[in-house]
């Protein structure tokens, strides 16, 4: 059994506390413990609270190992709930052509934009996506993320989808953080059914999704429902179908116009809404009623110089639950780094340090569905956390541009040290 590990010497512990969702005022109600010590054992959280306390209840613990916090702070690992892991192939060309002034929207319809990456995706083996996923975790990692949700979605026939699908879960099994699999066949209508999209919609729900639960290779469904995409009619169509099979669904909604995605997640009780540059008032009232997450990506407004950011402020002032993810992807949003989100999140989005910090670990691991997991430094959850080089959270922002990380505890072992 491995030892116990004691982290002692932190500044703070700065954590948001319990197991669903924080909305409202509450998602800025974080946790700020002054020198408090954490005890890890078995993998989970045993202790946290003052060095007099864990004196008196576990000893001086002689045979634990030390994570010394150097004046640091710690705080949950972050849980990144939106990524696009498993591609192959690179799109800095096109990203030359948006500085140059075209759109995303431009160069998808010329062919490129997805559909480029659905080319090189399916021409790699299983075992060079799983390569490429292991590259993008060690990034991750060293940038404080210890558990993230991963989408297929660059396949779009019923093998390359699973192909993609068991890269992640053999990427997984061989590192530390952890990955959730969601089946996104509706990405993109496939160039082969360009001419007879409902055969490919009869393809994702009579093939794909049954195929892919009965692996067991995916967790979640989801869509991407945009008026470019897949309609609301399409999407509810495939949601439905990932419903069947025990796939709860979460959907791409509103990201580059109002097309109802907020009201049809607010309908099917989906995990998240994601996105939501577009989203309407009476969408932001129906996630509101309904208590579905909102997944912000500011880091995909700001790849793609939109100039144009989800309403995080109008969204949490009307009590929806917000969490934070990065979209790793190589067209929209080109990174692993959550404390890059989270100082957009600061800037760009208008939320406090404390609603970003909830955003990016309690609530995103609640609309994982891992909420009695992970997500918050506390008695009982599983020992994944982060040691942030800085004196207090506000740091976290304050000091951008640098990586604040210092240390990564996963399951209760120190996973990554930055010296
Ligand atoms: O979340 N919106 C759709 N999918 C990705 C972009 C994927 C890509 O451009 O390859 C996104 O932004
Ligand atoms: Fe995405």
């Amino acid at each position: 059994m491995a030892p116990d590990l004691l982290i002692h010497n932190l500044a703070e512990v700065a954590t948001p506390e319990g197991a669903v969702s924080l909305r409202g005022a509450d998602q800025r109600r974080v946790r700020r413990l002054r020198g408090a010590e954490v005890i890890c054992r078995d993998g989970r959280i045993a202790f946290v609270g003052p060095p007099e306390e864990r004196r008196l209840s576990f000893g001086e613990l002689p045979e634990a190992e030390r994570l010394d916090g150097r004046g640091g702070t710690l705080i949950p690992g972050f849980v990144d709930p939106h990524t696009h892991l498993p591609w192959a192939g690179s799109r800095e060309e096109e990203f030359a052509a948006r500085l140059a002034g075209k759109t995303y929207q431009e160069i998808a319809a010329a062919g490129g934009g997805i559909l480029s990456t659905v080319a090189a995706t399916r021409q790699a083996s299983e075992e060079e996506l799983a390569a490429n996923v292991l590259k993008r975790l060690d990034r991750m990692l060293a940038w404080g993320t210890t558990t993230a949700e991963a989408k297929s979605g660059y396949g779009l026939t019923c093998g390359d989808e699973l192909k993609q699908l068991r890269a992640i879960r053999r990427a997984s099994e061989s590192h530390p953080v952890d990955l959730v699999p969601t089946l996104l066949a509706a990405h993109e209508v496939p160039p082969e059914h360009r001419h007879d999209r409902r055969r490919y919609l009869d393809l994702i729900c009579e093939e794909i999704v049954p195929a892919a639960a009965e692996a067991g290779l995916a967790r979640f469904c989801d869509v991407f429902c945009e008026a470019s995409v897949f309609t609301t009619e399409e999407s509810r169509r495939v949601l439905a179908a990932g419903v069947r099979h025990g796939l709860a669904p979460r959907l791409h909604a509103d990201e580059f116009a109002d097309s109802g995605g907020a009201e049809l997640a607010a309908e099917l009780g989906a995990l998240s809404a994601d996105h939501l540059m577009a989203v309407s008032a009476a969408g932001i009232e129906a996630l509101a009623r309904s208590g579905v997450t909102a997944v912000l990506l500011p880091g995909t407004s700001f790849f793609l110089m939109k100039h144009l950011y989800a309403p995080a402020r109008r969204l949490v002032d009307s009590g929806v639950p917000i969490a934070l993810a990065t979209d790793c992807n190589p067209g929209s949003s080109h990174t692993e780094s959550m404390p890059m989100v989270v100082v957009l999140a600061v800037f760009e989005l208008g939320l406090t340090i404390e609603e970003s910090l909830t955003a990016a670990t309690l609530n995103a691991a609640c609309c994982l569905g891992l909420g009695e997991e992970a997500g918050s430094v506390e008695t009982g959850k599983r020992a994944d956390l982060v040691l942030l080089d800085a004196p207090n959270l506000l740091h976290l922002a304050y000091h951008y541009g640098i990586n604040p990380v210092s240390a990564v505890v996963k399951s209760g072992r120190v996973v990554r040290r930055a010296d």
